[in-house]
């Protein structure tokens, strides 16, 4: 087998004696001898039936290159609940941030610091009721879960755990390997929730056994999570030019190049990695994806990430965390991709142009509709359960889907997803579905004895409906204003016909 050196193992020989280079290479070359004690795992499990794929899969990889083997990854401290023995040493199944950690400290520090690393939180501090009631139901097949363990915790992560006993003994199978709960592992959700009480896990975006760099940087890698109804930020980067002129010039993209700065190493378009995560020429890879975005446009109302991220710690009384960033110093770290391309002013004008777009979903529609809902609730008009009453369903589909396409859209340069599947839905949402349920709700209460809860949301509703953005639904636009839509459609058809 030949030896691969790299700089970092050249400028190593040049720093040590030649006795240590020679028992570097011939005990710790990668399953080349009986003293490398991973040579016997890697010797057993290529034979088919054992996961042989595994073995090359592995083999193609930096790691292997490096003398990085099965053990470095695979061992496990007697601590570890989910260590076994197998064939003479103690190991585990599942390598976590803290095992990836011991060699990559700073990605891992990074990566834990993120929203990334808290997603499998939010589903147990969450009252997912959406999955566990309202889909699936909590003992169905013993607790079984399948909407949670199948579809939000495969993105979100699952909280890891061992199947037991009668006796509470971890359950072994016939080669004394420990069980896995199913409904918990497989897993490789982005924020899975460890038995070393570690977060994440940093085989969602680098695949095993490769753990390529080229395979991570590739925006297919972040569709897994990010795509759909509602979050689709796949589907937009494919239609926007950055998507188009990826696919189109992928070949000069350099994606298996060691180092890879935008700007320097290519320049046909960004991928999802180059905006939110890559080098430039003055800034270093991060592995925290919140570092380059100044909104969140994930709840009803977007709010400046910064501000939602204080209120965050606050809540858990927690001081800020040490460098925490403005939203304004996160967006000028995007902006430093940016420029790489483009020049100031045109950054500067796509941030409005994205700006207005959030600030307009907020005051027309995100901050209106959760006001006259969160009333509704507030008055007993709506049960406290969620999901049981078509408004909800409606109010969800506003912000949720619609409304965060529309704002989602703009930040990446998708027009048809801010307007067709976004805006659009958002205005027929609104004004077909949310406002005709509140007026029959409103009735049915009164009806129901209730009026005096339902003249307080009237009174909402009214100050909403009779506001400068919505009284047109009224019927109630100025002589003026009419007068200058005419006038403006008299000119379009004008240039229309010429
Ligand atoms: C003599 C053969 C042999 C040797 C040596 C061996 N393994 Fe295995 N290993 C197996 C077999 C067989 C299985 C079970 C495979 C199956 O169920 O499909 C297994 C399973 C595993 C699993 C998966 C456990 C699970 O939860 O499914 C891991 C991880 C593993 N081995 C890693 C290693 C590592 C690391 C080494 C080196 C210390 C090693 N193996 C050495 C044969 C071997
Ligand atoms: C760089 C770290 C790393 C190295 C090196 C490594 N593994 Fe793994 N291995 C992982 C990760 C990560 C997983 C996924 C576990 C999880 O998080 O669910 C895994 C999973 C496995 C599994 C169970 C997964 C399955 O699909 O059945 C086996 C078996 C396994 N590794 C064997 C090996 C063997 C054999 C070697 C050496 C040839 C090796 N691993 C080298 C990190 C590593
Ligand atoms: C024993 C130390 C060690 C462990 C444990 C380890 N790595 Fe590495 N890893 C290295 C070395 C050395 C390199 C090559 C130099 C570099 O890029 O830092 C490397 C390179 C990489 C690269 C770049 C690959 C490329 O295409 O160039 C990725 C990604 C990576 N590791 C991820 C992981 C992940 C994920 C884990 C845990 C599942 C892990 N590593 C565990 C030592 C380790
Ligand atoms: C296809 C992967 C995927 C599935 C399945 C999925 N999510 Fe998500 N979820 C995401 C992504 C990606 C985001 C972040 C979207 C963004 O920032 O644009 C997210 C965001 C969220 C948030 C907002 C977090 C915050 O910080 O505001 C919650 C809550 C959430 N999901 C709950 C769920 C629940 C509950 C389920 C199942 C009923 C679920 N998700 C299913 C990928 C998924
Ligand atoms: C959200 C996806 C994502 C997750 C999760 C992730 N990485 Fe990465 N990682 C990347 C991308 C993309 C790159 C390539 C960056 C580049 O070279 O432009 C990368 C690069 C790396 C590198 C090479 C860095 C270098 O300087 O060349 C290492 C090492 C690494 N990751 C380790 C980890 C570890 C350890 C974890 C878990 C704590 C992890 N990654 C989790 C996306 C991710
Ligand atoms: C395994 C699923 C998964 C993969 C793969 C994934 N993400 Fe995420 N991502 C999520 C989830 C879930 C959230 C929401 C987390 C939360 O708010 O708790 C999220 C949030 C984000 C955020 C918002 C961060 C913030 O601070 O508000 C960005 C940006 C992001 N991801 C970018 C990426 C990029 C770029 C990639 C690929 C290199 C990627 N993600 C890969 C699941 C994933
Ligand atoms: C040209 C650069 C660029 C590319 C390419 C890009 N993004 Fe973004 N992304 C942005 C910008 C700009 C924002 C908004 C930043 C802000 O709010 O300040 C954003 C916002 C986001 C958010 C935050 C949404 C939230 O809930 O707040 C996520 C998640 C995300 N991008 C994921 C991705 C994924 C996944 C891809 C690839 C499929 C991708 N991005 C491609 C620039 C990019
Ligand atoms: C690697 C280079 C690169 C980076 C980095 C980059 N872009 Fe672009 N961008 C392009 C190319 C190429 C086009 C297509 C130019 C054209 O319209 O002919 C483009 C197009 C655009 C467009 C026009 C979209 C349209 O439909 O006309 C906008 C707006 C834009 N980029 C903004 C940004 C912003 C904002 C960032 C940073 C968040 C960014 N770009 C990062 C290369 C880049």
């Amino acid at each position: 087998m030949k030896t691969q050196l790299n700089k970092k193992s050249i400028i190593s020989f040049l720093g040590i004696t030649i006795i240590t280079v020679f028992a570097f290479s011939f005990t710790s070359r990668p399953g080349s001898s009986e003293a490398d004690p991973s040579a016997k795992c890697i010797e057993c499990h290529q034979k088919t039936g054992n996961g042989k794929a595994i073995v090359e899969q592995w083999r193609e990889s930096r790691h292997s290159k490096e003398g990085v083997t099965c053990l470095d990854c695979h061992n496990a401290g007697k601590s570890d609940i989910d260590g076994f023995d197998h064939h003479g040493e103690h190991i585990a199944t599942i390598v976590t941030p803290k095992d990836c950690g011991m060699c990559h400290k700073e990605e891992t520090t990074q990566f834990a610091k993120s929203h990334h690393a808290d997603a499998g939180v939010i589903m147990g501090s969450l009252d997912n009721v959406l999955a566990e009631v309202v889909e699936g139901h909590s003992s169905y097949n013993n607790g079984a879960n399948p909407a949670a363990a199948s579809g939000c915790w495969q993105c979100h992560g699952s909280k890891v755990e061992l199947l037991k006993d009668a006796n509470g003994l971890t359950k072994l199978d016939t080669n004394g390997i420990p069980l896995f709960d199913p409904k918990t592992w497989p897993n490789t959700g982005i924020g899975r929730i460890n038995l070393d009480g570690s977060k994440g896990s940093c085989a969602a975006c680098h695949n095993r056994h490769t753990f390529s760099k080229e395979q991570a940087r590739q925006p297919e890698n972040c569709g897994k999570c990010h795509m759909g109804p509602d979050h689709p930020q796949a589907e937009i980067y494919n239609e926007s030019k950055h998507g188009v002129n990826f696919r189109a010039h992928k070949d000069k993209m350099n994606l298996a190049s060691d180092k890879w700065v935008v700007g320097v190493d290519y320049t046909a378009a960004p991928t999802c990695a180059t905006c939110h995560i890559s080098a430039t020429p003055t800034m270093k890879i991060t592995h925290d994806v919140g570092d380059r975005i100044s909104w969140t446009l994930r709840p009803p109302v977007s709010q400046k990430i910064d501000l939602a991220m204080k209120s965050k710690f606050e809540k858990a009384g927690k001081p800020l965390p040490d460098g925490f960033l403005t939203a304004d110093q996160r967006r000028s770290q995007m902006q430093n991709v940016c420029s790489q391309c483009h020049t100031a002013n045109y950054v500067a004008n796509f941030y409005k142009q994205y700006d207005n777009e959030v600030n307009l979903y907020n005051d027309k529609f995100g901050i209106p509709a959760t006001k006259i809902y969160n009333q509704l609730k507030s008055e007993g008009l709506l049960t406290a359960l969620d999901f049981d009453e078509k408004i909800e369903w409606t109010y969800y589909y506003l912000w949720h889907h619609e409304g965060r396409r529309a704002r989602m859209g703009a930040s990446m340069m998708g027009p048809d997803y801010t307007q067709w599947h976004g805006n659009f839905e958002v205005a027929e949402r609104f004004y077909t579905e949310l406002i005709p349920e509140i007026q029959d709700l409103l009735e049915k209460s009164r009806k129901n004895g209730k009026t005096e809860a339902a003249d307080k949301v009237e009174k909402t509703l009214n100050e909403i409906l009779n506001s400068e953005m919505h009284k047109w639904y009224l019927g109630k636009l100025s002589p003026e204003e009419i007068q200058k839509r005419k006038e403006d459609s008299k000119k379009y058809r004008e240039r229309y016909d010429h």
